[in-house]
């Protein structure tokens, strides 16, 4: 008897060892992603630096305007790149920032030092509003994770040239010198977005002008850009002497009537981040009404990834943006810190998003022009980038991760 039972206990323990060296163990998302991410920003380093350097465009716009930055995929599989005076081209010096962050390999720190440093030729530009997308996720990443000081004083310079577009009379900073003969001053709900590099002006200089521009432009959008369902318009024209609203149009979107999916993930992110850097609840109120739209949409897929625009006429056979779920991701990351009866929800609708991409969205290593995620949209109203990796979608995704990381860790998000 006590034979059979030794046998049989023996027989059961090595079942048990069995199964568990045999069973895989639970994927961790985030160093999954990561790396990827490492080999597939280190292939996607090799193809922009052959980019440049097999460079055919004619020698003035080469001495005038160098390549920089990827920004999509050519139909033909090939790398897009952009000069530094383009809207993305902070973007990916940001996405290096974050592998260093994530890595703390200084191999990453000379990359994202590498790519980064071209965009200085920006911080004098006062020809664009995009100056907190191309400065200060390029040189505010490095400035929050090398402390270099000479980013400080760009961080400064860019600042100022964006304060230069401020609009007193409207209390608007405008974003588009384009379509003069349509638009006297057109606002774009993307704006909200840099308004980030005039907080953190604020916070380098103590000099409340950088504060108050960024406030009241958030104030004066919330007051014009949003219906009653918390959608958005995305373009707002404005009479600047007496801030009236003259016209409210779409660009990007199907039409003027519709929510633009990556507008709409603009507000959110840009509402978040105006409550953290101010602590005034009326912004956190109004980033929680964001969600509820984007949220309870019933043209928002299963998936959670957005099509191109909430209200496009083919739906569900219209392209997704991807851009618009890494973005929304990443926002309600930092808003599930923030309290509030969804606070869960806002996490665990990250984490879906986060899941989903990771399964279904993601680019083939070693391919894909070296992007990170498929399925992003630019502007389908202009025939543009329609299901194309982006690389702003990369590089929110990358942030959601790290943000993901540190709240799971119980560490700062900033
Ligand atoms: N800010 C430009 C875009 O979202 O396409």
């Amino acid at each position: 008897m006590r034979t059979k039972f030794f046998i049989s206990t023996f027989l059961l323990t090595v079942f048990v060892l069995l199964i568990s060296c045999t069973s895989e163990k639970p994927k961790d998302i985030i160093a999954e992603n990561f790396d990827f991410a490492e080999q597939q920003l280190l292939y996607a380093v090799d193809l922009t630096d052959e980019a440049i350097k097999n460079d055919t465009r004619d020698s003035l716009a080469k001495a005038n305007r160098p390549l920089v930055s990827p920004r999509t995929m050519g139909e033909d599989g090939s790398l897009v790149m952009v000069p530094a005076r383009d809207w993305t081209s902070g973007f990916f010096p940001g996405e290096l920032w974050f592998m260093y962050e994530y890595t703390k390999d200084p191999k990453w720190e000379e990359l994202a030092v590498r790519f980064t440093s071209p965009l200085e030729s920006q911080k004098l530009n006062k020809g664009t509003h995009d100056l907190g997308f191309m400065i200060y996720n390029s040189f505010g990443n490095g400035l929050r994770l090398s402390q270099k000081t000479n980013y400080s004083e760009i961080i400064m310079d860019a600042a100022r040239s964006l304060a230069s577009r401020y609009k007193p009379g409207a209390k608007v900073i405008r974003s588009w010198d384009h379509n003069r003969d349509k638009w006297q001053c057109p606002v774009i709900i993307d704006n909200m977005m840099n308004l980030e590099l005039l907080f953190r002006a604020f916070k380098e200089s103590g000099d409340s002008t950088f504060y108050t521009i960024a406030v009241n432009h958030a104030n004066t959008t919330m007051e014009n850009h949003f219906r009653n369902d918390y959608g958005t318009w995305h373009v707002i024209d404005y009479d600047t002497i007496t801030g009236e609203v003259l016209h409210r149009n779409t660009h990007q979107g199907y039409a003027d009537e519709s929510t633009w999916s990556r507008g709409e993930a603009w507000a959110l992110y840009g509402y978040t981040m105006t409550y953290r850097e101010t602590k005034d609840e009326t912004y956190l109120t109004h980033a929680q009404n964001i969600a509820d739209f984007i949220f309870s949409h019933p043209n928002l897929p299963e998936d959670l990834i957005p099509y191109w625009d909430y209200n496009a006429p083919e739906i569900p056979n219209e392209p997704r943006d991807v851009s618009a779920a890494t973005v929304t991701a990443s926002a309600l990351y930092e808003l599930s810190l923030y309290g509030g009866e969804k606070a869960d929800e806002y996490k665990k609708w990250a984490d879906t998003i986060i899941e989903n991409l990771t399964n279904n969205y993601r680019a083939t290593l070693h391919s894909d022009a070296g992007f990170l995620l498929l399925h992003s949209t630019g502007a389908k109203s202009l025939n543009s980038e329609i299901d194309v990796p982006l690389v702003y979608a990369d590089y929110y995704f990358l942030e959601a991760l790290l943000r993901k990381s540190k709240i799971e860790n119980k560490q700062s998000l900033f």
